[in-house]
């Protein structure tokens, strides 16, 4: 949204004092609209890690990170957690708003019909090994899902999107189900629609950790997946690229790894030396960090992870492991980096992935597949956010600059004269 307030920049070189728009949102900080910047002064900005820089405008999600606050579509998360369904909250997320009854059954059947995959699927899983991580094997299956649906490839294609929107977040179950299965060598299961409710409060949490997970503004991955997407490419190859992206440490790899280091710090010898371990996370010469804490945009409690944690210890009582060691061990390092210093002062807080990775242990998901449930959530929310660039107007491929620090024009000297 435009404004009449600007920036003005200055340069010490001579060049021309510039005067920038600044863009209101409807909440947030403002932004200073820098298009012009080159053509009109030779100049582009740096900012490794996108610290100050809004790469596109958005009307899906909003992060407050100082008060802690997620907003899908204006909504609350607190609210959508506790009033809604995973798939209300998809329809929310890929349409602008909460689906009333008749379109959530709709919706409900479109899902439904598209949960199968073409049954080529399981001869391309075949050339996987069965140890093979359950995120490199998701990252080939949704890529090969271009292989077979041509008929919904193309972005420009507001219906073809729709459709492919539908396919993914039907399918994604799926081929999570089916990477399960092979690494363990059964025999895949189709998918069943309409199951037969275990246990409530395992499905809650379930159901939560999905709308948890649904979308959360420009994070890497789902930057990625536009930054894919704006090449024109189709809505499954880009996918995939959000899913690859997803998988590492510092973003929805987290989960896995937040359970592996409670593994490790119970080797070492559980409670009794959290103490050792926060040593060296707080020791600049180590690389170990505490996984499942801190967060670019909350400097404050994650509010996934409040819920998160609540489901937390709802389903621990539920399945009687309050006395499990490492749960134990989890809520003791909780406390211990919650009051430690270098934690507090750099505000840093538990984020949704300690706790995920908890209750999805809990619940018995093998540890490798945490990562592809959180894919399997944010599917809805990779989605949403590439229909929403190319229905952008201001769409462009992206194509960020560069500060050159290499070699400057040099000439190639003969192999045999080189020393
Ligand atoms: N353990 C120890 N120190 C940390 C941690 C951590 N988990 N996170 C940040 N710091 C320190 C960091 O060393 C730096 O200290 P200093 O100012 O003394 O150099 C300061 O806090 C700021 O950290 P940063 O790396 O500049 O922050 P960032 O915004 O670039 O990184 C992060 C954010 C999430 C990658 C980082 O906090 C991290 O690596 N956390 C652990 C991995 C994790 O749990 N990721 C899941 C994120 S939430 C799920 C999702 O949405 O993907």
């Amino acid at each position: 949204m435009s404004n009449n307030e600007k920036a003005t920049i200055t340069f010490s070189d001579g060049t021309p004092s510039i005067e920038l728009p600044v863009l209101k949102g409807a909440v947030g900080p403002d932004v200073i609209d820098i298009r012009k910047l080159y053509g009109t002064t030779g100049k582009f900005t740096y900012d490794p890690g996108f610290l100050s820089t809004a790469s596109c405008n958005s009307s899906i999600t909003y992060i407050d990170g100082d008060k802690g606050e997620l907003l899908y579509r204006g909504y609350p998360i607190e609210q959508l957690a506790t009033n809604c369904d995973f798939l209300e909250v998809c329809h929310l997320i890929l349409y602008g708003e909460l689906p009333n009854p008749a379109q959530k059954t709709d919706f409900v059947n479109r899902v439904m019909q598209h949960t199968m995959v073409n049954e080529q699927m399981q001869f391309f899983m075949r050339g996987f090994r069965r140890d093979a991580h359950p995120m490199a094997v998701m990252t080939g299956l949704v890529g090969g899902l271009s292989a077979f649906y041509p008929d919904s490839m193309n972005l420009h294609d507001a219906r073809q999107r729709d459709i492919s929107a539908i396919r993914l977040i039907a399918k994604m179950p799926t081929l999570v189900a089916m990477a399960y299965k092979y690494s363990v060598g059964q025999p895949y299961m189709y998918p069943r629609n309409k199951l037969s409710v275990v246990n409530d409060v395992l499905v809650r949490a379930l159901d939560r950790i999905f709308i948890l997970h649904a979308d959360h503004e420009q994070n890497a991955s789902t930057s990625t997946v536009r930054l894919c997407a704006s090449s024109g490419t189709n809505p499954f190859a880009a996918i995939a690229a959000g899913v690859a992206c997803l998988w590492g440490p510092a973003h929805g790899g987290a989960n896995e790894a937040c359970l592996n280091m409670l593994g490790e710090i119970q080797q070492m010898g559980g409670v009794e030396k959290i103490g050792e371990f926060i040593t060296k996370v707080k020791d600049k010469n180590s690389t170990v960090r505490l996984m499942g804490f801190g967060h670019r945009v909350y400097k404050n409690y994650d509010p996934r992870a409040k819920l998160m944690r609540e489901t937390c210890h709802e389903v621990l009582t539920e399945l009687g492991l309050g006395d499990d060691p490492l749960f134990k061990l989890a809520m003791a390092l909780e406390k211990i980096a919650l009051e430690d210093d270098y934690f507090v002062s750099r505000k840093l807080y538990p984020n949704v992935d300690f706790y995920s990775g908890i209750v999805q242990k809990a619940i018995g998901i093998p540890v490798p597949l945490f990562t592809a449930i959180f894919a399997l959530a944010r599917t809805v929310g990779w989605i949403a956010q590439l229909n929403e660039m190319i229905a952008d107007p201001e769409y462009k491929i992206a194509r960020p600059r560069q500060l050159f620090v290499g070699a400057t024009q040099r000439n190639v000297v003969p192999i045999a004269k080189r020393g």
